[in-house]
Protein backbone atom coordinates (compact mmCIF):
# COMPACT_ATOMS: atom_id res chain seq x y z
CA UNK A 1 0.00 0.00 0.00
CA UNK A 2 1.50 3.39 -0.79
CA UNK A 3 1.55 6.57 1.58
CA UNK A 4 4.42 8.70 0.55
CA UNK A 5 6.21 9.14 -2.51
CA UNK A 6 7.23 6.83 -5.77
CA UNK A 7 10.31 4.80 -4.21
CA UNK A 8 12.44 4.76 -7.80
CA UNK A 9 11.49 8.74 -7.72
CA UNK A 10 13.24 9.26 -4.18
CA UNK A 11 15.85 6.94 -5.19
CA UNK A 12 16.73 8.85 -8.17
CA UNK A 13 16.22 12.31 -6.17
CA UNK A 14 18.89 11.01 -3.68
CA UNK A 15 21.43 9.54 -5.69
CA UNK A 16 21.57 12.95 -7.35
CA UNK A 17 21.45 15.18 -4.24
CA UNK A 18 24.36 13.00 -2.62
CA UNK A 19 27.33 15.20 -3.20
CA UNK A 20 25.88 18.28 -1.76
CA UNK A 21 23.04 16.92 0.58
CA UNK A 22 25.52 17.31 3.42
CA UNK A 23 26.20 20.89 2.61
CA UNK A 24 22.73 21.51 2.17
CA UNK A 25 21.64 19.97 5.33
CA UNK A 26 23.71 22.02 7.10
CA UNK A 27 22.56 25.39 5.64
CA UNK A 28 18.48 24.52 5.49
CA UNK A 29 18.83 23.19 9.56
CA UNK A 30 20.95 26.49 10.36
CA UNK A 31 23.76 24.81 11.03
CA UNK A 32 21.60 22.98 13.63
CA UNK A 33 20.51 19.36 12.18
CA UNK A 34 23.56 17.82 13.86
CA UNK A 35 23.05 18.68 17.09
CA UNK A 36 19.58 17.53 16.61
CA UNK A 37 20.63 14.29 15.97
CA UNK A 38 22.59 14.00 19.07
CA UNK A 39 19.51 14.71 21.02
CA UNK A 40 17.81 11.70 19.69
CA UNK A 41 21.25 9.77 20.05
CA UNK A 42 20.90 10.79 24.11
CA UNK A 43 17.33 9.97 24.71
CA UNK A 44 17.97 6.54 23.52
CA UNK A 45 19.87 5.44 26.08
CA UNK A 46 21.99 3.79 23.77
CA UNK A 47 24.60 1.34 26.32
CA UNK A 48 28.38 0.00 24.95
CA UNK A 49 27.91 -3.24 23.14
CA UNK A 50 24.59 -1.73 21.44
CA UNK A 51 23.38 -3.88 18.32
CA UNK A 52 22.49 -0.46 16.45
CA UNK A 53 20.92 -0.37 12.78
CA UNK A 54 19.98 3.15 11.18
CA UNK A 55 17.47 2.54 8.01
CA UNK A 56 17.62 5.23 5.32
CA UNK A 57 20.90 6.38 6.99
CA UNK A 58 21.76 8.80 4.10
CA UNK A 59 25.69 9.92 4.22
CA UNK A 60 25.47 8.34 7.83
CA UNK A 61 25.60 11.00 10.66
CA UNK A 62 23.38 9.29 12.77
CA UNK A 63 25.03 6.14 12.48
CA UNK A 64 28.34 8.00 13.08
CA UNK A 65 26.84 9.95 16.02
CA UNK A 66 25.87 6.41 17.46
CA UNK A 67 29.34 5.24 16.60
CA UNK A 68 31.40 7.97 18.64
CA UNK A 69 29.08 8.38 21.13
CA UNK A 70 29.12 4.26 22.64
CA UNK A 71 32.94 4.42 21.77
CA UNK A 72 33.05 2.10 18.96
CA UNK A 73 31.87 -0.81 20.95
CA UNK A 74 28.89 -2.37 19.29
CA UNK A 75 27.82 -3.26 16.02
CA UNK A 76 27.31 -0.04 13.87
CA UNK A 77 25.20 -0.65 10.71
CA UNK A 78 23.25 1.76 8.31
CA UNK A 79 21.59 0.87 5.41
CA UNK A 80 19.80 2.88 2.82
CA UNK A 81 18.75 2.55 -0.92
CA UNK A 82 20.59 5.39 -2.52
CA UNK A 83 23.82 3.56 -3.72
CA UNK A 84 25.33 7.42 -4.11
CA UNK A 85 24.54 8.34 -0.40
CA UNK A 86 25.73 5.37 0.78
CA UNK A 87 29.22 6.33 -0.52
CA UNK A 88 29.23 9.27 0.62
CA UNK A 89 28.63 8.00 4.16
CA UNK A 90 31.73 5.76 3.38
CA UNK A 91 34.13 8.04 2.59
CA UNK A 92 33.79 9.46 5.79
CA UNK A 93 35.91 6.53 6.91
CA UNK A 94 34.73 4.75 9.68
CA UNK A 95 35.74 1.13 8.34
CA UNK A 96 33.96 -0.27 11.86
CA UNK A 97 30.93 0.86 10.38
CA UNK A 98 28.60 -1.52 8.15
CA UNK A 99 27.31 0.79 5.34
CA UNK A 100 24.57 -1.73 3.25
CA UNK A 101 22.70 -1.37 0.67
CA UNK A 102 18.51 -2.18 1.99
CA UNK A 103 14.83 -1.03 1.58
CA UNK A 104 13.25 -0.14 4.74
CA UNK A 105 10.36 -2.17 3.45
CA UNK A 106 12.38 -5.28 3.14
CA UNK A 107 15.10 -5.47 6.05
CA UNK A 108 17.08 -8.94 5.71
CA UNK A 109 18.13 -9.33 9.43
CA UNK A 110 16.36 -11.48 11.63
CA UNK A 111 13.48 -10.43 14.00
CA UNK A 112 14.88 -9.32 16.88
CA UNK A 113 18.34 -8.44 16.22
CA UNK A 114 18.74 -4.84 17.60
CA UNK A 115 18.53 -2.79 20.56
CA UNK A 116 18.26 0.46 18.89
CA UNK A 117 16.58 0.74 15.23
CA UNK A 118 16.81 4.44 14.06
CA UNK A 119 15.96 6.79 11.38
CA UNK A 120 16.47 10.28 10.52
CA UNK A 121 14.29 12.02 8.16
CA UNK A 122 13.47 8.72 6.22
CA UNK A 123 10.28 8.41 7.04
CA UNK A 124 8.44 11.02 4.95
CA UNK A 125 10.60 9.69 1.73
CA UNK A 126 9.29 5.95 1.89
CA UNK A 127 6.52 5.15 -0.03
CA UNK A 128 5.13 2.42 2.15
CA UNK A 129 5.50 3.85 5.64
CA UNK A 130 3.87 1.12 7.34
CA UNK A 131 6.02 -1.52 5.54
CA UNK A 132 8.93 0.35 7.14
CA UNK A 133 7.38 0.60 10.70
CA UNK A 134 6.37 -3.40 10.71
CA UNK A 135 10.24 -4.06 9.44
CA UNK A 136 11.86 -1.72 11.64
CA UNK A 137 9.75 -3.29 14.78
CA UNK A 138 10.15 -6.40 13.38
CA UNK A 139 14.20 -6.61 14.04
CA UNK A 140 14.07 -4.75 17.25
CA UNK A 141 14.99 -6.95 20.47
CA UNK A 142 11.79 -7.36 23.35
CA UNK A 143 12.50 -3.89 25.36
CA UNK A 144 14.75 -2.44 21.97
CA UNK A 145 13.87 1.33 21.38
CA UNK A 146 13.01 2.77 17.75
CA UNK A 147 14.11 6.12 17.56
CA UNK A 148 12.82 8.39 14.71
CA UNK A 149 13.66 12.03 14.11
CA UNK A 150 11.31 13.50 11.57
CA UNK A 151 9.67 16.86 10.55
CA UNK A 152 5.92 17.69 10.05
CA UNK A 153 3.96 20.86 11.12
CA UNK A 154 4.16 22.54 14.41
CA UNK A 155 1.95 21.85 16.99
CA UNK A 156 2.68 25.62 18.27
CA UNK A 157 0.41 27.72 16.38
CA UNK A 158 2.69 30.54 17.39
CA UNK A 159 5.28 29.14 15.32
CA UNK A 160 3.64 27.89 12.62
CA UNK A 161 3.49 30.48 9.97
CA UNK A 162 7.05 31.28 10.64
CA UNK A 163 8.11 27.81 9.98
CA UNK A 164 5.62 27.25 7.05
CA UNK A 165 7.32 30.55 5.41
CA UNK A 166 10.76 29.28 6.78
CA UNK A 167 9.91 25.88 4.44
CA UNK A 168 8.32 26.79 1.65
CA UNK A 169 10.08 30.23 0.49
CA UNK A 170 13.52 29.96 2.26
CA UNK A 171 14.50 26.68 2.76
CA UNK A 172 14.06 25.62 -1.20
CA UNK A 173 16.27 28.76 -1.84
CA UNK A 174 19.32 28.30 0.71
CA UNK A 175 18.79 24.44 -0.20
CA UNK A 176 18.70 25.07 -4.24
CA UNK A 177 21.83 27.52 -3.98
CA UNK A 178 23.94 25.20 -2.47
CA UNK A 179 22.82 21.75 -4.45
CA UNK A 180 21.70 23.38 -7.77
CA UNK A 181 18.55 21.21 -7.29
CA UNK A 182 16.02 23.42 -6.25
CA UNK A 183 12.96 21.57 -7.67
CA UNK A 184 14.48 18.52 -4.88
CA UNK A 185 14.53 21.48 -1.94
CA UNK A 186 11.18 22.35 -3.45
CA UNK A 187 9.86 18.52 -2.72
CA UNK A 188 11.49 18.72 0.82
CA UNK A 189 9.82 21.39 2.08
CA UNK A 190 6.23 19.99 0.38
CA UNK A 191 6.71 16.93 2.02
CA UNK A 192 6.84 18.12 5.90
CA UNK A 193 4.21 20.31 5.45
CA UNK A 194 1.73 17.25 4.57
CA UNK A 195 3.65 14.29 6.90
CA UNK A 196 1.61 13.68 10.06
CA UNK A 197 3.42 14.77 13.40
CA UNK A 198 3.19 14.18 17.18
CA UNK A 199 0.00 12.46 17.79
CA UNK A 200 -0.76 11.30 14.41
CA UNK A 201 2.41 9.97 13.97
CA UNK A 202 2.75 7.89 17.75
CA UNK A 203 -0.39 6.26 16.34
CA UNK A 204 0.51 5.11 12.66
CA UNK A 205 3.70 3.95 14.61
CA UNK A 206 1.47 1.72 17.33
CA UNK A 207 -0.23 0.74 14.54
CA UNK A 208 2.03 -0.95 12.29
CA UNK A 209 4.36 -2.03 15.39
CA UNK A 210 4.74 -4.05 18.60
CA UNK A 211 4.98 -1.25 20.51
CA UNK A 212 4.62 -1.14 25.03
CA UNK A 213 4.82 2.72 24.64
CA UNK A 214 5.16 5.84 21.88
CA UNK A 215 6.30 8.90 23.52
CA UNK A 216 7.38 12.07 21.32
CA UNK A 217 9.02 15.68 21.97
CA UNK A 218 9.52 18.86 19.71
CA UNK A 219 12.76 20.42 18.49
CA UNK A 220 13.06 23.93 18.16
CA UNK A 221 9.39 24.83 18.48
CA UNK A 222 8.37 21.88 16.60
CA UNK A 223 10.56 22.12 13.43
CA UNK A 224 11.59 18.84 14.03
CA UNK A 225 9.90 15.97 16.12
CA UNK A 226 11.84 13.11 17.89
CA UNK A 227 9.79 10.09 18.75
CA UNK A 228 10.52 7.10 20.51
CA UNK A 229 9.07 3.88 20.39
CA UNK A 230 9.49 0.40 23.03
CA UNK A 231 9.35 -3.03 21.85
CA UNK A 232 7.05 -4.87 23.56
C1 LIG B 1 16.37 13.15 3.81
S1 LIG B 1 17.42 11.77 3.61
C2 LIG B 1 17.89 11.43 5.28
C3 LIG B 1 19.27 10.88 5.39
C4 LIG B 1 19.83 10.76 6.80
N1 LIG B 1 19.10 9.81 7.59
C5 LIG B 1 19.86 12.09 7.48
O1 LIG B 1 19.27 12.24 8.54
O2 LIG B 1 20.53 12.99 6.98
C6 LIG B 1 16.27 10.47 3.27
C7 LIG B 1 16.92 9.16 2.93
O3 LIG B 1 15.91 8.15 2.91
C8 LIG B 1 16.30 7.19 1.96
N2 LIG B 1 15.13 6.32 1.67
C9 LIG B 1 13.89 6.69 1.28
N3 LIG B 1 13.10 5.63 1.15
C10 LIG B 1 13.86 4.53 1.47
C11 LIG B 1 13.61 3.14 1.53
N4 LIG B 1 12.40 2.64 1.21
N5 LIG B 1 14.60 2.33 1.91
C12 LIG B 1 15.83 2.82 2.21
N6 LIG B 1 16.14 4.13 2.16
C13 LIG B 1 15.16 4.98 1.80
C14 LIG B 1 16.81 8.03 0.82
O4 LIG B 1 17.59 7.30 -0.11
C15 LIG B 1 17.60 9.10 1.57
O5 LIG B 1 18.95 8.75 1.71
Amino acid sequence: MKQGPESSKIQSLFNNLAGSYDKGNQWITLGLGQSWKTKLINWSDAQPGDQILDCATGTGDLIIGYYEKLKAQGRFIGTDFSEKMLEHARVKNHPDIEFEWADATDLKFEDHSFDIVSMSYGLRNVENRFKAIFEMSRVLKPGGRLMILETGPSPYFFMRPFLDFYNSKIMPLLGGYVSQQGDSYKYLSSSTQNFPSGKKLCNMIQENGEFKSIEYKTIFGGASFMYKAIKK
